[in-house]
């Protein structure tokens, strides 16, 4: 269900786009108007924004001021024969577009619940001004408008929401270790570039990106005295430490969320090996989903040029050669073949993370910037 509803997440906003633009070229004609423009309202800043204005870039208004404002602030419609006469309007937006307003119909767009989500204006009928039988169809339009935009933007916030929690969640799992909260941010990042490199459609690469920093959730079942252990660990430990694959597949199990269920895969499988050796079921080859051999190299990519309590961080030379040594051991030579490609992609967004927390050690600016692709 999830996957689906992220996977709808681009085509959700450009649906929307479309549709908008559709009831604007559809008021266009219908009204004989001469241009149409949807303003959506952006509540934190009191300014409406023209979400479709068709040829000319995006207008901004103040809330309550000119025609559009007066009308989201009212929630009634106006129908001006002459903006020019009537003291409401704002003369500054014909100056950004170079356009010379007549007459002018602007309807509100109200949701379920009668609030103004933005207005819907038509400009300049062709012939004379507009009448009750053109403020009836645009009041129309706009209701359709309203809908849809109040959909979209619901759904954008159920995706951020989700987002949010899923990174909360796994950070909650290496809470004891805070400098795995970045990893997960970066190693999530990492998997998307890989996908998208590999060619996968967007939503499949929007869901690796979400589902990915769940890989090591089981990490929440290690005791802390193994997870933040300074020095290497003893046998037994490792028994333990290996667990965490199980540990996570089970908290990700049987979920009927699609999302869910490529994290249950790559929490499972991220410490398989290509050759085989892995654990915890000793997979091998395409055996491994394709989801966890993408992971594990933008997990291992993250863990070597990161600090960690027991191991420095390598630099990106370094820690290149040996994922480079491993491909078609421990890796899925494919997807080394596109990291080596996308190294600098790669270490971009390991700059950024560098210089958003200067605290985090920056194994880039220790080793000369890698140009090409290492062959
Ligand atoms: P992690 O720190 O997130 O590391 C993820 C994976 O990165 C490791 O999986 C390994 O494949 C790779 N990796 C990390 N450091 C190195 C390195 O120095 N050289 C090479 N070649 N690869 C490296 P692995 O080995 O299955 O470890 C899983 C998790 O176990 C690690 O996650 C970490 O939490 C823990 N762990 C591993 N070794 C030690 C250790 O010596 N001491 C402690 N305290 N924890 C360890
Ligand atoms: C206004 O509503 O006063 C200006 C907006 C526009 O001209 O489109
Ligand atoms: C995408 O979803 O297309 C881009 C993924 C990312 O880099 O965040
Ligand atoms: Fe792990
Ligand atoms: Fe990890």
């Amino acid at each position: 269900m999830l996957l689906l509803e992220f996977g709808k997440r681009s085509t959700a906003e450009t649906n929307l786009d479309k549709l908008l633009l559709l009831l604007v070229e559809e008021a266009k004609q219908l009204l004989e108007a001469e241009r149409a423009t949807v303003f959506l309202l952006d509540v934190k800043r009191r300014q409406l924004w023209s979400k479709v204005a068709l040829g000319t870039d995006a207008i901004r208004v103040p809330l309550g001021r000119g025609i559009a404002g007066t009308v989201a602030a009212t929630g009634k419609s106006l129908n001006i024969p002459d903006a020019y006469r009537d003291g409401r309007f704002n003369p500054e937006v014909d100056r950004q577009t170079g356009y010379h307003t007549r007459s002018m119909l602007t309807v509100p767009m109200k949701n379920n619940h009668g609030e103004v989500i933005g207005v819907f204006q038509v400009l300049n009928r062709k012939k004379g001004g507009f009448d009750q039988r053109d403020e009836e169809l645009l009041a129309i339009l706009a209701g359709q408008a309203a809908t849809s935009a109040e959909n979209a933007q619901l759904y954008e916030q159920l995706l951020k929401s989700s987002e949010d929690t899923i990174l909360r969640l796994a950070s909650a799992a290496e809470f004891r270790d805070k400098e795995t909260h970045m990893h997960l941010g970066r190693m999530s990042r990492y998997s998307a570039i890989l996908a998208e490199e590999m060619g996968f459609p967007s939503p499949w690469v929007e869901s690796l990106r979400l589902a990915s920093p769940l890989h090591d959730i089981g990490k929440i079942g290690v005791p802390d005295a193994i997870l933040r252990k300074p020095g290497k660990l003893t046998e037994e430990e490792w028994v333990e430490m290996r667990k965490h694959t199980l540990y996570g597949a089970d908290i990700l199990k049987d979920s009927d969320s699609e999302l869910l269920q490529m994290s249950y895969r790559i929490a499972l499988c991220h410490h398989e090996w290509w050759n085989g050796q892995g654990y915890p079921r000793g997979l091998k080859g395409e055996e491994i989903p394709i989801e966890a051999r993408i992971a594990t190299v933008a997990d291992v990519f993250d863990a070597l040029t990161s600090r960690r309590v027991y191991k420095p961080s390598f630099p990106l030379d370094e820690t290149v050669e040996i994922i480079k040594k491993d491909s078609g051991v421990h890796y899925d030579p494919k997807v080394i073949e596109v990291f080596l490609k996308a190294l600098p992609r790669l270490t971009e967004v390991m700059r950024e993370c560098a210089a958003a927390n200067a605290i985090v050690s920056d194994p880039v600016s220790a080793s000369p910037p890698v140009a090409s692709p290492v062959k």
